[in-house]
């Protein structure tokens, strides 16, 4: 019989997830793991554990020689990248759920893997219990991936649902939303859409091998959504979603963003409601695969923590094949979007700016168009996310070439336009 190793944890966070991995190990002791230590930022809270688990000194944790298993799941990034970096050099193997810490610190994370030769997991910083990023790194250990879409972000899937189905408002969801322990304590990452591009960017790593900055991705979350745009949807029985998308070229690059989208009834992300994430996966071979699961939330979470807690008792690792093994692909900025803008100035929109426009209602109050633009347009400028712009995807939004420059500049004028 093979026997596994003997995982000794040290824990970083005692929160939403934190707890939920310490209940969650309580019942799974087939696993041969237990928690030796946890390390909080205070003492004073009451917690449902007996209080010699507790300390407030990392080191307690990060020079025990015993814990062999560094979990980190705090909400400081640059208190999780110390603890992180630090366990890696100390010969320690780290699970962390710290997607902002990780989007962030990529390239450093990968060469400290690398010197240290230990391993670093982190499903459930991206779609909780979904095992996307294993799926991406194994399965998919191929050139095949056409394209991945996915809603990563439970909060903003909530709020929106709460919003348009249930008749709730903003400020109401959003609530729920933290009381449910799905919100970051800044709930502005989940609103404004940072959580949902930091988590892209490392899925971007595992499947197309490509190692951004999520400073360099184009995102926004659904903070300027209005309410003429859920009627628009209405009217097309489409749903809104804050969609991080990601498709191969002809010329083998990658296009990739994070924006709200006009997403058909049809669509497997329509059926994606309220904490839930779902991944859509199109490959050669495979063609449509969709992978769906809680997105947020204590046990879910947990649970993807604890996967990981029992990875390495194999001695797993992350290969970043697509990186290492494969010819990495690279972002562009080359192609267009098919748009839908509403405003209420027509002042803010620069239309001169678009290839075409298809559709314009310049009715009295909220106004909207649809039309083409060139991403690296979007990318080089912010009045799609200001002014009161509300700028939003249509369904299959990318188009790598439009047709000649006469042409686009006739179907302007024939718009009415210019
Ligand atoms: N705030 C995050 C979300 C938590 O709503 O998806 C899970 O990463």
């Amino acid at each position: 019989m093979i026997t596994h190793n003997k995982l000794t944890i040290g824990l970083f966070g005692f929160g939403v997830v934190g707890e939920g991995l310490y209940k969650v190990l309580q019942q799974t002791p087939s696993l041969n793991a237990s928690i030796k230590k946890v390390c909080i930022k205070h003492f004073g809270k009451k917690r449902n554990a007996p209080a010699s688990l507790f300390t407030t000194d990392k080191d307690d944790l990060l020079n025990d020689r015993d814990i062999n298993v560094i979990v980190e799941v705090i909400d400081d990034a640059t208190a999780a990248f110390e603890i992180v970096t630090t366990a890696l050099q100390n010969g320690k193997d780290v699970v962390s759920a710290s997607k902002k810490m990780i989007a962030e610190n990529l390239t450093a994370l990968l060469a400290l893997q690398q010197q240290t030769g230990r391993s670093l997991l982190y499903e459930s910083a991206a779609c909780a219990s979904i095992p996307v990023i294993r799926n991406l790194e194994e399965y998919y250990d191929n050139d095949l991936l056409h394209s991945i879409k996915a809603i990563v972000n439970g909060s903003t899937n909530f709020i929106l649902t709460k919003i348009f189905e249930e008749g709730l408002d903003f400020k109401q969801a959003l609530l729920l939303a933290q009381q449910s322990g799905f919100a970051e304590s800044n709930p502005k990452l989940d609103v404004e859409g940072y959580d949902a591009v930091n988590k892209w960017t490392f899925l971007l790593t595992h499947a197309y091998g490509i190692t951004e900055s999520p400073k360099n991705i184009l995102f926004n979350g659904i903070q300027n959504i209005h309410s003429r745009d859920a009627e628009t949807a209405a009217a097309r029985k489409q749903e809104i979603k804050l969609v991080a998308q990601a498709k191969k070229l002809k010329n083998g690059s990658v296009a990739a963003f994070v924006l709200p989208q006009f997403i058909n009834q049809d669509d497997h992300l329509a059926f994606v409601k309220n904490e839930y994430n779902g991944v859509v996966i199109e490959s050669g071979f495979a063609d449509k695969q969709f992978f769906y699961g809680k997105g947020a939330g204590s046990f879910p979470t947990a649970s993807a923590v604890l996967s990981d807690i029992s990875a390495l008792r194999y001695g797993y690792k992350y290969e970043y094949k697509k990186l290492y093994h494969h010819h990495p692909h690279e972002l562009t900025d080359d192609f267009f979007l098919n748009v839908y803008i509403s405003f209420d100035d027509i002042e803010a929109v620069p239309k001169e700016k678009f290839e075409w426009i298809e559709e314009w209602h310049a009715q009295e109050g909220r106004k909207y168009l649809s039309g083409v633009i060139a991403f690296s347009k979007l990318k080089s400028s912010n009045w799609w996310k200001e002014n009161g712009v509300s700028l939003i995807l249509l369904p299959d939004p990318v188009i790598e070439e439009v047709a000649s420059k006469k042409i686009k500049k006739k179907s302007l004028e024939l718009a009415g336009i210019f």
